[in-house]
């Protein structure tokens, strides 16, 4: 079955008991069909692809065109999962009118049907606002949101004091207020995402943000054993990387051994 945006915002409160939301990110077509061939709900065109495919730092340097071309391709290959693309940095915050069409851009180019970005401050509220009522359907991210990696002082566990924990509730709540359908908890401890997860009707899926949300993401360059480091909260299914550089050193063997072709 095809996964719409209404079945996930209404995936809690059927009131009937359901099975978590698995969700995994993808950056070209292959990664695309492997996700979507593999059954996720969700597949997310994250900006980590900044670093996990184009070798940036940061999230950061990430362009709105860079992001468009990603998200086209990783459309290609994937047929049922809902598609999520994420907002580049500063292609949402100056102003109002630039997050629409940011966002515009993104469904009309690449026919993904929603688009995440990033906080929960009131600009960004007031983004989710505008974008909702235009009928662009946004995912929300609070907790670590890389964006504000320089803001946060690295990649670190947010929420951990009373107040800080108050203000990543106070946010998620805001965000759903304006119509996110959906929001990515990003490396919280496990109690208050298991606060948010209560306190909230739309879903939650975390990162790093343990067992009490209603799904769960990963980057799947981490998953598959691809990217060089991978975060804590990760967990590597398969050492793809490690396989695919003896794959290629047999074939550079060959060839120069003359065994290949044959
Ligand atoms: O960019 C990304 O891949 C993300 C996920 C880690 C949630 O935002």
């Amino acid at each position: 079955m095809v996964v719409t945006v209404d079945r996930i915002a209404q995936w809690k409160q059927t009131g009937k008991p359901v099975q978590p939301l698995a969700v995994l990110t993808a950056w070209d077509v292959i990664s695309g069909q492997i996700v979507d061939q593999a059954g996720a709900d969700i597949v997310l065109v994250g900006d980590s692809l900044a670093m996990v495919a184009l070798g940036y730092d940061t999230t950061l340097p990430l362009s709105l065109e860079e992001m468009l071309i990603c998200a086209k391709a990783v459309r290609r290959g994937v047929k049922k999962a809902l598609l999520v693309v994420d907002l580049p940095f500063l292609s949402y915050q100056p102003s109002r009118v630039e997050a629409i069409h940011a966002a515009g851009r993104v469904l009309k180019e690449t026919g993904a049907q929603a688009v995440k970005l990033e906080g929960g401050h009131g600009a960004v509220v007031e983004r989710v606002q505008d974008l909702v009522q235009w009928g662009i359907p946004v995912m929300g991210h609070v907790g670590l949101t890389p964006q504000s990696v320089n803001q946060l002082g690295g990649f670190r566990q947010q929420g951990q004091s009373a107040a800080a924990a108050d203000r990543i509730l106070t946010e998620a709540q805001a965000l759903e207020q304006a119509g996110a359908f959906a929001i990515v908890l990003e490396h919280i401890p496990a109690e208050l995402a298991g606060t948010i997860t209560k306190a909230l009707k739309i879903p939650t899926i975390g990162i790093g943000a343990g067992i009490h949300c209603d799904g769960q993401v990963l980057v799947t360059a981490d998953v598959l054993g691809l990217s060089v480091w991978q975060p804590p909260f990760a967990k590597v299914y398969a050492q793809l990387r490690q396989q695919a550089i003896a794959a290629a050193q047999q074939f550079c063997g060959e060839v120069r051994a003359g065994q290949f072709p044959n």
